[in-house]
């Protein structure tokens, strides 16, 4: 599910992105972004930050597929979405993307288990019930397969919206203010299953927040105001431990080891 094409190729590809929502039957129209344009590579962990109101959902919603720009490109591996239709999107939504989001929508009648399985009942997926095991293990949560989302703390309710958020091995995951729910030690839980998943399993995060400890994980903040980018900085990060000269290349693909009694955490073809 990740780019297999040129290496140099972003990710994501945005150019002069608008989004204008039309309101009272067109006599409203506000402009939710504003000439955005970004590119993000493959394994970069980018931190979207901006007062309430000047875009981030929207900018989120659009790279994960879910709305269209009213104007401007997007491009995802290469692949144009203004030209995709709403079959291909759907398709491209479910493979390549995996959302987190404040609240986590699990459903309370399901297990942990049942409820990581949901995203695979449509279309052809093998060993639905390894591969949702293994996405809970990775977050730690091997042990609590069986609990309903009532059984479980705060912080686990959102690990298992990330599992769920992870069964299809995408190659971004999106999270919209993913600890915006949570006191700080379960923040800090959920931060460090999400800097795991980029450092040692490669995955490209992009995550909305108005937390500047939340945005300290990142080794790049994009800053919006009024659907506009104000400020697009890297971060000299030794919070993220990473050596700068590794940007940019392909993460190693190993396992979180210290979570997962698997080497391997997703039927034996590795996450991502
Ligand atoms: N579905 C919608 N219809 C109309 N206006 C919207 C819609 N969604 C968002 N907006 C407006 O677009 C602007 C950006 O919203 P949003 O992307 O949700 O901001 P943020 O996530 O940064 O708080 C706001 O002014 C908001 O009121
Ligand atoms: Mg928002």
């Amino acid at each position: 599910m990740r780019s297999t094409s040129n290496p140099d190729q972003p990710v994501i590809r945005i150019r002069d992105v608008t989004k204008i929502y039309e309101m009272g039957a067109g006599t409203i129209q506000v402009r939710a972004l504003d000439g955005v344009s970004i590119d993000i590579h493959d394994g970069e962990y980018v931190a979207i930050m901006g007062a309430s109101g000047s875009g981030k959902s929207t900018l989120m919603n659009i790279i994960g597929c879910l709305d269209v720009p009213s104007e401007g490109t997007y491009h995802i591996d290469g692949q144009a979405v203004e030209a995709m239709s709403n079959d291909r999107l759907a398709d491209i939504r479910s493979r390549k993307v995996g959302f987190v989001f404040q609240t986590h929508n699990l459903l309370p009648r399901l297990t942990a288990l049942a409820n990581v399985e949901l995203p695979m009942m449509y279309g052809h997926w093998p060993n639905r019930r390894d591969r949702a095991e293994n996405a809970l293990t990775l977050v730690g949560l091997g042990d609590r397969t069986h609990h309903r989302p009532t059984e479980l703390s705060g912080g686990q309710q959102q690990r298992v919206g990330i599992a769920r958020a992870l069964v299809k091995e995408p190659s971004v995951l999106l999270a919209d203010e993913p600890t915006g729910n949570l006191d700080t030690s379960n923040t800090a839980e959920i931060l460090n299953i999400i800097s795991d998943l980029n450092h040692e399993n490669g995955i490209t995060v992009i995550v909305v927040t108005h937390e500047r400890d939340v945005a300290a994980r990142a080794d790049r903040v994009i800053t919006l105001s009024d659907g506009q980018v104000i400020s697009d900085e890297i971060r000299d990060s030794p919070a993220r431990g990473g050596n700068p000269k590794d940007k940019g290349r392909p993460h190693r693909r190993i396992p979180i080891s210290h979570r997962t009694a698997s080497p391997l955490p997703f039927g034996g073809r590795g996450l991502g």
